[in-house]
């Protein structure tokens, strides 16, 4: 059996653990998932027993996803790019670091039949899943990227690291008419639970042939998208990004092909 967790502190509330457990089983992989409490100042000698115990892959969540770069052997591109890791795989206790918090939500968008080159994109939000998402979108080559955030300090920021980081984007963080977008994506936690009446957005003045995508799932139909839905909107919801992210880590610790739709489906009716 192959061992795989999680570590990150909290690490009670997170979902990996259903999730990979539940994609073991339906993919016929021989593996366990735990998550497991590690503080900041225990990381280093975490990896050395990830290492010493032949632990195949880890998930690191908040606060080790920068810290954790000093101690792998090697970063994948899209990892050293953003500077943060979300899933390392252990080779013969060689450990490599990548980072699946942008790609999940790319590669949904593209499974789903959404060409992303050359398209507009409303980031809400400049937080850490703003940051990985933005990266990889821009990665796609998607031409425009603007980041609009409550805090416009942080914002203007992470749009001149777009522009720094990623050739033929065109990062801004100033709002231009919101029927310019092709593609909106709410990066904050309004509308999560237990405030689920809130919107990141209004709807109502984004174009009509706008994909609406929210990172909120809980509940998986947040008032942003039930509000896009009602429009007529393709939507996306932030549990398939999840789950996504989640399974292309998989993908590198086992090197195999995944079936994503049908975990997301068995999850959803748990
Ligand atoms: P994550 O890692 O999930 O991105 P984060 O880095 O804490 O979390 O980022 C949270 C994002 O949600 C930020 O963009 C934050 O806006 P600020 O930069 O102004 O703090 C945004 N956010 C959180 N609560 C919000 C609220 N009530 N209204 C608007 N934006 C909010």
């Amino acid at each position: 059996t192959g061992l795989y967790c999680l570590i990150g502190d909290p690490v009670e509330k997170s979902l990996s653990p259903e999730i990979h457990n539940l994609s073991f089983k339906l993919n016929g992989i021989d593996g366990a998932y735990l998550a497991l409490r590690v503080k900041p100042q225990d990381l280093g000698e975490a990896l050395g027993g990830v290492r010493a115990l032949g632990i195949k892959g880890i998930n690191v969540t908040i606060p080790h996803k920068v810290e954790i770069l000093k101690y792998l052997d090697e970063l994948d591109e899209e990892a050293e790019l953003l500077g943060a890791v979300n899933t390392v795989k252990n080779v013969d206790g060689k450990l490599k670091g990548y980072n699946t918090d942008g790609r999940g939500f790319v590669e949904l968008l593209r499974s789903s039949g959404v060409e992303l080159k050359g398209k507009r994109v409303l980031m809400l939000g400049a937080g850490g899943a703003s940051r990985a998402i933005a990266i990889s979108l821009g990665l796609e080559g998607v031409s425009e990227i603007c980041v609009f955030n409550r805090t416009e300090e942080k914002s203007k920021a992470l749009a001149e690291e777009i522009s720094s980081k990623i050739q033929g984007v065109s990062a801004v963080y100033k709002l231009s008419d919101p029927k310019n977008y092709d593609l909106a994506i709410n990066c904050t936690s309004v509308g999560m639970h237990p405030d689920v009446s809130r919107v990141p957005f209004d709807v109502e003045l984004l174009s009509e042939h706008c994909i609406v995508a929210d990172i909120v799932y809980k509940p998986l139909r947040t008032e942003f998208l039930a509000r896009a839905e009602a429009r007529g909107l393709k939507i996306v919801e932030g549990l398939g990004m999840l789950i996504n992210q989640a399974l292309l880590s998989e993908e590198i610790w086992t090197e195999r092909d995944i079936e994503k739709e049908k975990v997301l489906e068995e999850f959803k009716k748990r």
